[in-house]
């Protein structure tokens, strides 16, 4: 038996004999009629020396019963802890449209493969494991894909605080390449999305398939070389991350992406799948909204008149909401108290915030408000009060002074959603920055479960408020928390060259309307280092845009220059943010450059920034992608008053427009100035 799914331009088939079923094709969309039999007889392999007498399929879940020479996608035993080998046999389908559930059974075990064709083209897949009596899970995988062969290397993701969104290029071997996130997040360290690039894929041209764990609470990773030389890819929780047995488990949904067109297909497909079905927006057609966020420019040092002259600013810049940051509530005055008390400081605010949001709206911006609603500080009512809600070992070590609540527990969730929804409902609120500071001092599939509860109950209280995801910056950034949030701050990293890179990676899986960035202070607080105002705003603008510095200490020249950049990025973000980004491949290492293309392709700006002096002299030219070859296009230089003053010959793009065919733009590329590192040059298109 065999079935198909078709979604975007790639094509899953799976098939079986009998037992669990396989993987029979991933990749590229096969037409319409192919012979699936065919097809599945093709998929069989030869079999020779040193090997067992019949070779075991990589199933969607591979049987530790079946002699299987690699890692199974099940390690499972009775409530005792007798080990379990069940050998499943094929049972039934049920499919609905785009949908196929894949059934299979053995002693008394359900397992259930979903399949699940999304409109955006990308596939979700899922495992469900249902007992009829009470069984203990180690391990259980989505559903297993296999990796491409003609590929050498698979790239994966790292990072930490202030330095998020590294690629990982690893070379394939004989053996497996194991990656846990074991923080009780997604977490800077392990985000849970891969790539499989084959042979000769660049950004712009060549074949990948991707992968991402939609879950927040840390997961496992299993890229694997079997002895035979297949391979396959396994995601699912941390190991010990379903500490109870029980009759139901399930994994969260993995989403598959397959490319014709380089890491730039994948990144688009992510792109749009994260915007238009994964993220729900209160309402979609609100313009991104410019952010005045104040945590760099005061901490925790709040008064009302320092505030009140800060948002008058940073409204004069252009800002249309502003975010009060941590400090607010119990007696914040730093990190080492207060967290769990989520009622207003009144020394710092007699009145409330009344007086500061009365002023915030008569600027004409909207108020957003920081919560850490996961956390609690040994010193503060919240503890003193409930010592016995933490999670975790009593005797364990803080993290930024702070213990974790345990969300597994109803009268926790609802003491939060009470306490948060009250703020919500006192004050004209439309959004909320959730951060979420420590990693987690257990590993349990429970506490993420509580916490995307409480974000769905206090999201149905109040469908206006929209949400960021911040975790030290990017520690919680996953389809998981996307189904639950609008934004993610990527970093608490502003300095705009780290940026630059940080979100030009990032822009693999997020599209730019829930990627916060923010125009920080001249001195960057997170790595001293200095860089011009219009770098600084230009790397902002690539994104959902916005300002952190402190708007009273900067001056008349940046401001300008602020201004400017801010009423480009109003005019142009909302064709941005439904378009794609796509990775240029820039000959030069020096410049990291993008392109974002409206949807129907009639207009794109390229932003190219030089992050480091060049190693020769000239520019390397610079090739665009995603261009119609026979059509024509006018090219303009949106900045180039940004040339040093070493620029002095006759680029043509310095002195105005060019109009050149889409051919001639991605086959010979574009000339830019000579520029200074720390420059942006910004380059609009307009197809005539
Ligand atoms: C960490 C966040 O990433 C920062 O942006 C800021 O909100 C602080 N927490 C506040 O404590």
């Amino acid at each position: 038996m065999q079935w198909r799914m078709d979604a975007g331009g790639q094509t899953l088939a799976f098939g079986t004999d009998g037992g669990l079923p396989a993987v029979i094709y991933w990749g590229a969309r096969l037409p319409e009629g192919e012979d699936l039999a065919q097809l599945a007889a093709s998929a069989r392999h030869d079999l020779t020396g040193g090997m067992i007498d019949t070779l075991p399929d990589l199933t969607l879940t591979p049987e530790s019963g079946r002699v299987f020479a690699g890692q199974p996608g099940l390690i499972c035993a009775e409530a005792d802890g007798t080990p379990l080998h069940p050998v499943f046999r094929f049972d039934r389908t049920e499919a609905a449209e785009g949908r196929l559930s894949l059934i299979s059974t053995a002693q008394g075990i359900t397992l259930t493969h979903h399949i699940t064709a999304q409109a955006t083209g990308v596939f979700t897949l899922q495992t469900v494991l249902e007992a009829d009596r009470d069984i203990r899970i180690s391990w259980l995988a989505a559903p297993v894909l296999p990796a491409p062969q003609a590929a050498e290397t698979m790239v994966d993701v790292h990072g930490r605080w202030v330095r998020e969104f590294h690629l990982n290029h690893v070379k394939w071997t004989p053996g497996i390449r194991l990656r846990e996130a074991r923080t009780g997040r997604s977490g800077h360290e392990h985000p849970p999305y891969l790539i499989l690039p084959e042979f000769g894929c660049t950004n712009t041209q060549g074949a990948a398939y991707a992968l991402h764990y939609a879950w927040s609470g840390g997961h496992r990773m299993v890229a694997e070389e079997l002895p035979d030389g297949r391979r396959q890819v396994q995601f699912g929780a941390p190991l010990g991350a379903e500490p109870r047995p029980a009759r139901r488990f399930a994994t969260a949904e993995l989403i598959a992406v397959h490319s014709q067109s380089g890491l730039n297909g994948i990144a688009a497909a992510f792109q749009a799948d994260t915007r238009d079905r994964v993220v729900t927006w209160p309402n979609p057609g609100r313009p991104r909204p410019v952010h005045y966020n104040c945590w760099e420019a005061i901490y925790f040092n709040h008064t009302l008149a320092d505030l009140s002259e800060i948002a008058d600013r940073a409204a004069a810049l252009g800002a249309e909401r502003f975010v009060l940051d941590d400090g607010w509530f119990g007696r914040r005055d730093d990190d080492t108290t207060s967290l769990g008390d989520w009622t207003i400081d009144r020394n710092k605010w007699p009145e409330g915030l009344h007086p500061l949001i009365a002023h915030v709206k008569s600027l004409g911006m909207t108020f957003g408000l920081w919560f850490e609603p996961e956390m609690v500080n040994p010193d503060s009512d919240l503890h003193r009060a409930h010592p016995d809600w933490m999670l975790g070992p009593v005797d364990q070590v803080t993290g930024r002074n702070q213990l974790v609540l345990d969300l597994s527990r109803a009268e926790v969730r609802d003491y939060l959603f009470t306490a948060v929804s009250a703020i919500l409902a006192e004050y004209d609120i439309d959004y909320i920055k959730w951060d979420h500071n420590r990693l987690l001092p257990v590993v349990d599939v429970a506490q993420a479960d509580g916490a995307y509860d409480l974000f769905d109950r206090l999201r149905a209280a109040h469908p206006g408020v929209e949400i960021e995801s911040c975790a030290s910056g990017g520690g919680r950034i996953d389809a998981g928390i996307l189904a639950r949030t609008h934004r993610v701050w990527l970093s608490d990293c502003i300095d705009a060259e780290e940026r630059l890179r940080m979100q030009h990676d990032a822009a693999l899986f997020l599209p730019s309307c829930v990627t916060g960035s923010h125009v920080g202070a001249f001195h960057s607080h997170t790595t001293g280092r200095a860089l011009p105002m219009a770098f600084r705003a230009w790397v902002a603008a690539q994104r959902h845009f916005g300002f952190e510095m402190d708007p009273r200490k900067i001056s008349d020249a940046d401001a300008a220059v602020l201004r400017e950049v801010t009423a480009w990025y109003k005019a142009n973000r909302d064709w941005m943010m439904a378009g794609r980004i796509l990775r240029l491949d820039s000959a030069d290492p020096t410049v990291t450059a993008e392109m974002q293309l409206a949807k129907d392709g009639g207009r794109f700006v390229l932003f190219a920034g030089q992050n480091a002096q060049t190693v020769q002299i000239l520019p390397r030219p610079l090739r665009l992608t995603g261009l119609d070859p026979a059509a024509r296009y006018r090219i303009t230089l949106r900045n180039p008053g940004d040339k040093p003053p070493q620029s002095r010959g006759p680029n043509a793009l310095k002195d105005g427009p060019l109009v050149l065919s889409g051919a001639a733009l991605m086959g010979q590329g574009i000339l830019l100035p000579v520029a200074w590192p720390a420059t942006m040059w910004v380059v609009e298109g307009e197809r005539l």
